[in-house]
């Protein structure tokens, strides 16, 4: 079986998993941080945090925590998924300006060894910000659940570039490009890619191409199906 989805709370279901079995966490979370203040962060996903979105997506949770309950949150989740990977697996972690260092913080109080942090330049193409600094990039946390396990492989580019809409059009309000999770998949041992915040499927395509196998879970029924019809036309289930 090359992949499997399952529709339930990321941190519920990872609760309910056995130890040690994926090799890899590539996961693009909810980042809590679409708006400054409370009346921004508790809006609706879609439509009110996502202004630069002019396509209206299925609307998604999980984006309402202020910034300690969002580092006590993804510490939660982040240890369980640190126990259900295998010795030497590593992880790569989306999070954006707002919530980089308490996502540091999390996935070292989680157990991991945090071990660098990729710029995604999201390029030009993001709304401009007159008479200030364009927030042009999201970043990619690294790092593995003890030793790196390659020492032999290329080095991989430590900054990529890769606009938003690149390989086609989102599918989901924060959908990451093809290309840049082809990208990222790479430095992934050729085992189980674990996601537990799938969207709209697009870690798992990116697992699926690149030959590796994939298990995610997604909690919204609407993104749950469209990541189901992704992954079943990229690869058998
Ligand atoms: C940033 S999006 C992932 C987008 C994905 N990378 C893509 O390219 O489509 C985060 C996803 O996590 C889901 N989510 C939020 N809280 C969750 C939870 N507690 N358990 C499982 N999924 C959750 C949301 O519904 C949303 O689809």
């Amino acid at each position: 079986m090359s992949w499997q989805l399952f529709q339930q709370d990321a941190l519920i279901w990872l609760r309910d998993q056995s130890a040690e079995q994926f090799d890899a966490l590539v996961t693009d979370p909810p980042y809590s941080s679409g708006g400054l203040h409370v009346g921004t962060r508790t809006a609706d996903s879609a439509n009110a945090k996502y202004l630069s979105n002019p396509t209206k997506y299925p609307e998604f949770s999980g984006e309402n925590r202020d910034q300690y309950s969002y580092l006590l949150w993804s510490t939660l989740w982040l240890t369980e998924a640190h126990r259900v990977l295998k010795p030497g697996s590593p992880f790569l972690v989306f999070i954006d300006w707002r919530q980089l260092s308490v996502m540091i913080n999390a996935v070292q109080a989680a157990g991991f060894t945090y071990r660098g942090c990729v710029p995604w330049d999201k390029t030009e193409a993001c709304r401009p910000s007159k008479g200030r600094f364009r927030q042009q990039a999201e970043f990619i946390l690294w790092g593995s659940k003890g030793a790196w396990h390659d020492k032999e492989g290329p080095t991989y580019p430590g900054v990529i570039r890769c606009g938003v809409m690149a390989g086609g059009p989102k599918l989901h309000t924060t959908g990451k490009p093809m290309p840049l999770m082809d990208a990222l998949v790479q430095v992934c041992p050729k085992g189980t890619i674990l996601d537990p915040f799938a969207g709209s499927g697009t870690t798992g395509v990116a697992a699926l191409r690149s030959g590796r196998r994939f298990v995610g879970c997604e909690r919204e029924e609407a993104y749950y199906e469209i990541a189901s019809e992704r992954l079943s036309r990229t690869g058998s289930g």
